[in-house]
């Protein structure tokens, strides 16, 4: 191997040791919330076919355009590593037939994703996400808790300086003309634009929004807003999510500007960014997608969801991760004759219930009575061909003992100290 092939390949990681317990407590977090609000865990598979989310996540949007990991099987499928998780889950909807089930069906998901983006801190090419999906109501009541839950795993996860970008993107009829209405306000100031933005007016003009380049900044700030023009129900709605919001107190920033990455948004839209992250600011986001299950050939279905990074929220302070569990017994061999004793009384030890290891790299017997202290064992059991000695690694005081009654002995001092 040469030595790039000898590391994991650009913008992947391998997880170890403590950021390996933090992921698990994030995970245990989630799915503590999640599920007492209702949410079912679903898995889908790391691949699909590369037309659900051509179709999904929309010709125009980055993700489609230049950033997924597309291959040809062994039948000549086309068949694309999952860039995102919404499409995948509406996917399983419709092929379950979920609408059958009492509505809304809420999901929840923590997987990892594809994108091949510009990789820095933040940003990998296989990242993580855990994402809450609820599909089969429109009721604003749903958009609220959906973003309530998002701030609360955020909030209890420690994420720091966290900020809650909220907009609605209409109906996608209100969207169209809105989308002609900003095409000719761009069209009329093309020479101000930067060359991305003016090659793209026709495709996503929406994307003007997201641009850095002062010509277009100053472009956009004249343009019209599409939060000015929703038509009667679609402002309703929103500002049912809003007051909904203001009863559970939890502060938002109305931002007409946001523009979300992928094309399947109607109505709500929202994202968390903490300033603790830097360039990548976004540790989750989402909104509503209620023409995408039709869009895949399902029945007509509303649907909200979001999806936050992993390695974001990890980035964004998260909680302290619990220490490995320290060792109740540490199984000593004198000799290599007693290691098969050993390690029955290993077994027995795990079936009661121990935390249990024992000595496996032919340490002297001093080498395993320091490893048995490196792993926080309580007691050490030192067998010898005749006895075996059981040792309170705290205060070092030792008894004697047929080995069989070891478990036995332990468990009873055990209970007497906890
Ligand atoms: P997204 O905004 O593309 O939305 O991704 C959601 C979150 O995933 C981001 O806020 C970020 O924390 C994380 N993320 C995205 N790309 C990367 C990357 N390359 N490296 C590290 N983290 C990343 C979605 O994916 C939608 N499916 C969310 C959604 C669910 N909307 C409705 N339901």
């Amino acid at each position: 191997l040469s030595e790039a092939q000898a590391k994991a390949p650009r913008g992947t990681f391998d997880v170890l040791g403590q950021e390996a317990r933090a992921r698990s407590a994030i995970e245990a977090k989630a799915r503590s919330i999640l599920e007492d609000a209702g949410y079912e865990r679903i898995e889908t598979p790391c691949f699909e076919a590369t037309e659900l989310f051509a179709r999904g996540v929309g010709e125009s949007s980055d993700i489609v355009k230049k950033e997924m990991y597309t291959f040809t099987d062994g039948s000549g499928r086309s068949l694309t590593l999952r860039p995102e998780g919404t499409a995948p889950v509406c996917r399983a909807y419709v092929q379950h037939g979920m609408h059958k089930r009492p509505q809304p069906v809420k999901l929840w998901y923590l997987s990892s994703f594809f994108r091949y983006e510009r990789a820095q801190k933040g940003r990998y090419r296989q990242f993580w996400q855990v994402g809450a999906e609820a599909l089969g109501s429109e009721d604003p009541a749903l958009d609220a808790e959906s973003i309530l839950l998002l701030h609360h795993l955020l909030a209890e996860l420690g994420a720091r300086d966290l900020r809650l970008r909220l907009s609605s993107l209409g109906s996608p009829q209100a969207r169209g003309a809105y989308r002609e209405q900003l095409k000719q306000h761009l069209q009329s100031r093309q020479e101000e634009l930067s060359e991305d933005v003016r090659s793209r007016i026709e495709l996503n003009p929406l994307r003007a929004f997201d641009s850095e380049h002062p010509g277009t900044v100053a472009v956009m700030r004249d343009a019209p807003l599409l939060l000015d023009q929703l038509d009667a129900a679609d402002a309703a709605h929103f500002q049912e999510v809003r007051s909904l919001l203001e009863a559970a107190q939890v502060p938002y920033e109305i931002d007409p500007t946001l523009v979300r990455g992928l094309d399947y948004y109607t109505r709500t839209v929202f994202e968390f960014t903490s300033e603790a992250l830097g360039a990548q600011s976004g540790v989750g986001g989402g909104g509503r997608y209620d023409g995408l299950v039709e869009q895949l050939g399902g029945p007509r279905t509303p649907g909200i969801g979001w999806a936050a990074g992993i390695e974001r929220i990890l980035l964004a302070g998260s909680p302290a991760a619990p220490a490995p569990a320290a060792l109740d017994l540490y199984v000593c061999v004198q000799e290599p004759a007693v290691r098969r004793h050993a390690f029955e009384l290993l077994w027995q030890a795990r079936s009661a219930g121990l935390r249990a290891e024992m000595e496996l790299a032919g340490r002297s017997l001093s080498g395993q009575l320091k490893q048995a202290d490196r792993h926080g064992a309580r007691f050490a059991a030192i067998l010898g061909d005749r006895e075996t000695t059981l040792r309170d690694m705290q205060d070092g005081g030792q008894s004697e003992m047929a080995a069989e009654t070891v478990v036995h002995e332990l468990l009873r001092r055990l209970r007497t100290l906890s």
